[in-house]
């Protein structure tokens, strides 16, 4: 555990690292994705585990709260380790991000796999909902959606969260339902990296890769929900505490990064 100088005195540090991460979040996500896909590096992407272990302690909830007879929507999909779990518990997954790079590894990753299609859109912009309605439609899907988000929301500005929430409303209609799990982390930005492994003479590489090219994640909990979410406009079936499992870091387990799911339906 790193004291609070210790802490202090990593300030610097990132801020170095930081320093030529792109200004625009959509430019860096695609930058981000590009360079997984050049090296062939999926293995060292920060929030992925590479085990099914996150997302079987997530079934009990999908299995009872979601229609397992509609499409799932996998918003924000990155490489698709989500979608690719989910195609075995719903009929057709369609993984959606802003990211075209992130498109093009999902789809390759998936290559061979049946019920399950990718597509690039940003899911914050007006008319994404339509985007998300065409894609299932080439896939021969029409109709309501439940939908799937995974780390996503946190890294989004509350605007963003917002916009991303209403384009989900004509998608999940009176049938579908949101499940949402993101990271909520209670500290700043200097204990979060610290939490996975950071000090001043050493941050692993995933992490350090995150922290060159990414914007700086927030935080998603209940009050971050209530925003995005409004009781207006959505009704909260369930929520709670869960855990973020990323790549191992510290040692040869996933790290474990506190976290917050909840399952919503249109009112
Ligand atoms: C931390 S990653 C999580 C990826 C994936 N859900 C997972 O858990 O493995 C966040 C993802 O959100 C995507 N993203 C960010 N803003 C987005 C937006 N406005 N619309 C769609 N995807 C977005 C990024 O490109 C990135 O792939």
């Amino acid at each position: 555990m790193l004291s609070s100088l210790q802490k202090y005195l990593l300030v610097p540090k990132l801020m170095r690292l930081s320093s030529n991460a792109p200004r625009d979040p959509h430019t860096a996500w695609d930058q981000y994705w590009g360079d997984i896909r050049s090296t062939g590096q999926v293995d060292d992407v920060l929030w992925d585990s590479g085990d099914d272990h996150e997302m079987l302690g997530y079934l009990e909830h999908l299995k009872r709260q979601m229609d397992p007879e509609l499409p799932v929507v996998d918003v924000g999909c990155g490489s698709g380790s989500f979608s690719r779990r989910l195609a075995a518990y719903f009929p057709h997954v369609l993984g959606v991000d802003v990211s075209a790079q992130a498109i093009a590894l999902a789809r390759s990753e998936s290559e061979g796999l049946e019920g399950i299609s990718f597509a690039t859109v940003d899911m914050s912009a007006p008319g994404a909902a339509q985007s998300v309605r065409t894609a299932l439609a080439a896939a021969g899907i029409a109709g309501e959606a439940n939908i799937f988000i995974r780390g996503v929301l946190h890294v989004l500005k509350p605007a963003s969260r917002a916009a991303l929430a209403e384009q989900l409303l004509p998608l999940v209609g009176r049938r579908g339902r949101v499940f949402l799990a993101e990271t909520d982390f209670r500290g700043n930005a200097v204990e979060y990296v610290c939490h996975l492994g950071a000090t001043r003479s050493f941050i692993p590489g995933p992490l350090a890769h995150a922290i060159r090219a990414l914007p700086m994640p927030g935080r998603f909990g209940p009050v971050q929900r209530l925003r995005a979410f409004p009781e207006s406009r959505w009704d909260l079936v369930e929520d709670g505490p869960a855990v973020i499992e990323a790549r191992p870091l510290t040692s040869a387990e996933p790290e474990h990064i506190p976290g917050y799911f909840s399952v919503l339906q249109a009112r």
